[in-house]
Order: C-alpha cells, then structure tokens, then sequence
C-alpha cells in the first residue's frame, strides 16, 4: 500500500459524473484520505450520499454550506492532489477565470499541490477555441488535464471526449503523488512508437510459443508520453487484459512477423521508438495447418519443432536509422530483462547488450521470482549510449515510464539520436 495522502475528488456536473464513484473508491481502496467536493450540477447525475458512502466523509457543494465547520480554504490548502473527474467545459472555464463561486472552484484557488483534470464533454466543446485555449492555459499554469478517451459519448455520438476509465485515471493520480510534481507537458508535436506486450508464435490452429511479458510496462510508457502531448501509436501484443490508454492509436499485432511488419510500416513517421514488447527470438519453422495430434501409442516419440530465429526489430530500426532510412528517429530505447550468471552481474549483460543493439537508451530490469514480469511495482537502471547510468527508483511501473520519458525527453531537447 503506497503512503496515505490526502486527495480531493472534484466532480463536475456531466454524465460521466457517475464514474466518480469508482475512482472514489480505487483511490480510498490504495489507502488514501479522499474527500469528494461535487459541483451542484454534479449532484443532479449522482447523489451525495453515494461518494460520502463511498468516501467516507461529509459532502458539500458551496462556500456557505456548513460554515462553521467547512473550512472552504483549508480543504485545498491541506490536499496533496486535487483530482477533477470529471471535468466538464464549463468547469475548466471557471478554473482558468480564477472563479471561487463553488466550494470546488474555492478549492482549486487554494490548493498548491499537484491538480489533475480529466475532462469529459462532447467532442464539439473538447475541439472549440475556447475550451482549447482554457486547456493549454491550465497546462501552462502546471496543471496535468488528461486527453479524453476517444469512442461512444451520450447518446449515439463518438468521437474525443469520452473519460478516461477510473483505472487510468487513479492511475496517473497515483503518479502525481509518487513523483511529488506535476506531469510535464513537453512532448506536444512528437511522434512515438511504442511495442509492448508479448508475441505468440503459433505451433498449429490451437497452440503457439509466448511469454510471461504482461505489457504493463509498454502500456505505462505509452500512457504517461501520450498525457505529456505525444502522439502515439501502441503495437500491442499479447498483454493481461489492459485498458487501452486514452489519447493512444493501438494496433494489436500477433507473432514476432506481425510485430516487425507493423514497426516497419510505422517507425519512419516516428521520432522515438520504444521497444518494451518481449519478441520471441525463436519461431515454429512451419506452422501446421492441422493440429497436432498425439499418438495412441504412450511410447511413440513426441513430436519435434524446429525452431527459426526471428528478425530483431530494435537491431533492425537501429540499422535502418543508419542507413538513412529513418531520417525522422531521434531516439530509440530497448528493454533489457536480464539474470545475472557465472560470466556477469546484470549490468554487466545490460551492457553488453547496449553496444550490441545499438539503441541511445536501454532500460534494464532484473528479472527472477517475481520480479519485472506481471507485477506492478518495479527499479532497474537506464543505460544511455554515451555511457551515463542511472538507477531507476522501486515504484509503479508509471512511475518508471516516467523516468524513462524525462530521459528521452531530454535527449529530443539536445536534438539528439
Ligand atoms: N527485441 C527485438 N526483437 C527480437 C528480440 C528482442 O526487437 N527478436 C528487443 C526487445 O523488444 C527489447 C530488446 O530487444 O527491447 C532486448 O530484448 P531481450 O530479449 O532482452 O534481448 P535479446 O536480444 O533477445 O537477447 P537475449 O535474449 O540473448 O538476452
């Protein structure tokens, strides 16, 4: 259980309102201290008593209510995160105007911790002018407001505007409080490639070869460069059923071939390729069209698979960057999961590996009983090429996207690759 920190979930008066209420309860699940400030339109979708159930604390929508013991100011003066889910049009409006007329905008005024917003409006008032002005105000002033989810809004419209699911959303909030300060919003106008998750590498109709990579790492850094104003596109393998991240394009891919044919078809737009997916290094030779049946006979010999070696798509795009046909990369970074053994430690391997594929940055995670694979939390080291190291702190593997993005952040900031 991570610190208990105080959080105020400020609800604005939208149909996404509803969602509040999971994101209450995952946020006092992790252990915090939440106090849920709706606005009054909020409480015409969700009723009061469902977030102080949830909350476990009184709820109040205006300055005058309860003066005596509501202290309006305290509230965001003591908060460690103030968290707007969601926040509608006309919210970021007031929030920009510096209002005070509601116990929630009062909060926002006062509060001097990180704020996140995640907004959610109908896809015509997310693209107008105006909320587009109020928004980039906001992120100027160091507030994190999230991309909204793209696909069904109220009633038969889609498009941009949707709130992010409250698992994303407790996500990045958790984020906040681990790094202590806001998200930059630094990559707005770059071009990521991301690959994550696990290929399978099919046998016959019914069986293949995988691994245990589960994709959160990959999702986490797609997530946390997409909230920092990257455009971006996830390859997706096979991962433990996890939520597309809002803002991101995913192609879902199979076997190593699908893998290397998609990065082909998309790295020469990209300025940076991240290459968190595990990619099989060996596949069947044949893949049989039948399956594989087995004998009656307990004693027969099992079948034999021959193995092929796969393409290595980091070493590749590295090679292609060389050759010239990658003019637009400016960083590449690959993953390395790696045990020690009797020649090395694991930064003796990880190094080893750096100069062999080439790549600018490598992120290096010790692997073993349970450590790296299918766990949330997670520390390694980044290895750059131009021989700088850095430990990776223990924390959330967001937390860890987020240092591996400050990394390549700063190496697009001295125009390098
Ligand atoms: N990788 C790749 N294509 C492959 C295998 C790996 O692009 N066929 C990439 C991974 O996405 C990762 C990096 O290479 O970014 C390192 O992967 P890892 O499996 O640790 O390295 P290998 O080259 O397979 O080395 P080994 O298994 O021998 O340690």
């Amino acid at each position: 259980m991570t610190e208990r920190k105080r959080i105020i979930v400020g609800v604005a008066g939208g149909i996404a309102a509803y969602k509040a209420a999971t994101l209450v309860r995952q946020l006092t699940e992790a252990g915090h201290t939440v106090r849920v400030v709706p606005t009054e339109s909020a409480l015409r979708f969700i009723g009061a008593a469902t977030f102080e159930a949830l909350s476990g604390n009184p709820v109040h929508t205006g300055v005058w209510d309860d003066v005596h013991e509501v202290p309006h100011v305290r509230i965001g003066q003591e908060a460690d995160l103030v968290v707007v889910a969601p926040a509608t049009a006309d919210l970021l409006a007031r929030a920009v105007s510096g209002r005070a007329d509601d116990l929630l905008t009062a909060t926002l005024l006062t509060a001097r911790c990180p704020v996140l917003f995640a907004p959610a409006m109908h896809t015509e008032m997310w693209f107008h002018p105006a909320t587009v002005d109020n928004v980039a105000t906001l992120r100027r002033r160091g507030a994190v407001v999230l991309e909204p989810a793209s696909g069904r809004l109220t009633g038969a419209d889609s498009g941009a505007g949707r709130l992010p699911e409250a698992e994303e959303i407790s996500t990045l909030a958790n984020l906040l409080l681990e790094r202590g300060d806001a998200l930059p919003y630094d990559l707005a106008g770059v071009r990521v490639l991301v690959t994550a998750g696990g290929t399978r590498e099919p046998i016959d109709p019914v069986r293949f070869i995988g691994n245990r990579s589960s994709g959160k790492q990959g999702y986490a850094m797609a997530r946390v460069m997409a909230q920092r104003g990257a455009e971006v596109t996830l390859i997706a393998g096979n991962t433990a059923g996890l939520i597309d991240p809002a803002g991101v394009d995913v192609v879902h891919i199979g076997s190593a071939a699908q893998l290397s044919d998609a990065v082909a078809k998309h790295a020469p737009d990209a300025h940076v390729l991240v290459m968190a997916a595990a990619v099989a290094d060996f596949r069947p030779t044949e893949v049989q069209t039948n399956k594989i049946k087995k004998s009656a006979d307990p004693d027969a010999a099992a079948p034999v698979i021959e193995l092929t070696r796969t393409d290595d798509v980091l070493a590749g795009a590295v090679r292609a960057r060389t050759d010239g046909q990658l003019p637009n990369m400016r960083a590449i970074v690959g993953f390395a999961a790696e045990t020690g053994d009797a020649n090395g430690d694991v930064l003796f391997h990880a190094r080893a590996k750096l100069k062999r594929k080439g790549c600018d940055l490598l992120v290096v995670n010790a692997v073993g009983e349970n450590r790296a694979f299918e766990v949330d939390n997670n520390d390694g080291w980044l290895l750059a090429a131009d021989g700088a190291e850095s430990a990776l702190e223990h924390g959330s593997k967001t937390l860890m996207a987020s240092r591996i993005v400050d990394a390549i952040g700063a190496i697009l900031q001295s125009g390098g690759g």
